[in-house]
């Protein structure tokens, strides 16, 4: 079978079976060409809510799954590939977490939606990429534990002077492995290009950025953006992405920015869920009400 053929039967079968498809966009392109959305982790959660479809397939990792799963919990959700997991979304307990809660009395718990749906229920509120500074900006509390990112809190803490955020250890090993000597190399490799950056990335790196933003904000910027060329610095997908939104451009990426876990979805682990089925995300009714009202927050201020 080629691709073109599986996917028109993806096409075929996802009608039939009253599926939506959400992809995130570190998906590959063929995945993408099936999907009926591709977007950042804020967007694919909203997605997840409002579609119409019974079913939905996410192509991506287990918490966003899990997120579709709790912001829809009467719909059938399955994730490409069961084993495709987020290594920084299991870095925390909620033991953990509500230990350190007790040394900020008063304090907001905000939780990157990069974490299982135990922590979120341990957290008042989620964020994603693209929402967390409005979010926290928006919550009554100083004192905020923002778990499990500290890249992410840190760029945080830049745009909300006012608050305190606090830290437990964790960070996104793909990101968080990019040096700043990598992305020197990068600039004086394409002098003429912007460098644009995931706020998963280590201070020392999105301090040498043109701009910082999610994944859907970064491509928001290039299609704004009257560049050339850009070093793109978060997983290769969106370079390759974007490479095929505007060939007149130029797209370089940084070394060693490939997330295994996304990539463990391909064409072939879509058609097998829709043509043989697989195995439905399955949460406790009670972590699905404790997680959803931290998402439902994050939605409603994001
Ligand atoms: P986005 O919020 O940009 O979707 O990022 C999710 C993610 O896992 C980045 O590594
Ligand atoms: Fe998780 Fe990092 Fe992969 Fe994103 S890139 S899914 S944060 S491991």
């Amino acid at each position: 079978m080629t691709i073109r053929e599986m996917q028109a039967e993806i096409a075929e079968l996802k009608r039939e079976k009253d599926v939506c498809i959400l992809a995130h966009t570190y998906q590959s392109r063929d995945v993408a060409e099936v999907a009926d959305f591709v977007g950042d982790s804020f967007q694919l959660s909203l997605k997840a809510r409002e579609a119409p479809q019974g079913s939905v397939l996410m192509c991506g990792v287990r918490f966003m799954a899990e997120t579709a799963k709790i912001l829809a919990p009467r719909k059938r959700v399955y994730l490409a590939e069961e084993g495709a997991g987020c290594p920084m979304a299991e870095q925390l307990t909620p033991g953990q977490v509500r230990a350190e809660r007790e040394k900020y009395p008063g304090c907001a718990v905000v939780a990157y939606v990069n974490t299982t749906a135990e922590l979120k229920a341990e957290a008042d509120v989620c964020v994603t990429s693209s929402s967390a500074v409005s979010v926290v900006k928006k919550l009554s509390a100083e004192d905020i534990l923002f778990i499990p990112d500290v890249n992410l809190g840190r760029y945080v803490q830049e745009r909300c002077p006012e608050k305190r955020l606090h830290f437990l250890s964790g960070c996104c090993p793909v990101h968080a492995a990019v040096t700043a000597a990598e992305a020197a190399e990068a600039k004086a490799a394409h002098p003429g290009a912007e460098f644009l950056v995931h706020p998963e990335c280590r201070a020392e790196v999105t301090a040498l950025a043109d701009f910082v933003g999610s994944t859907a904000e970064i491509m928001d910027y290039v299609r704004r953006s009257d560049g050339r060329e850009f070093v793109i610095g978060t997983e290769i997908a969106v370079a390759e992405h974007l490479g095929f939104a505007f060939p007149e451009r130029r797209f370089y990426t940084l070394p060693g920015l490939i997330c295994r876990d996304m990539k463990r979805t391909a064409l072939p682990s879509v058609y097998r869920v829709l043509k043989w089925g697989g195995k439905p995300v399955e949460l406790p009714r009670e972590l699905i009400a404790a997680a959803g009202t931290s998402i439902a927050k994050m939605l409603e201020l994001g």
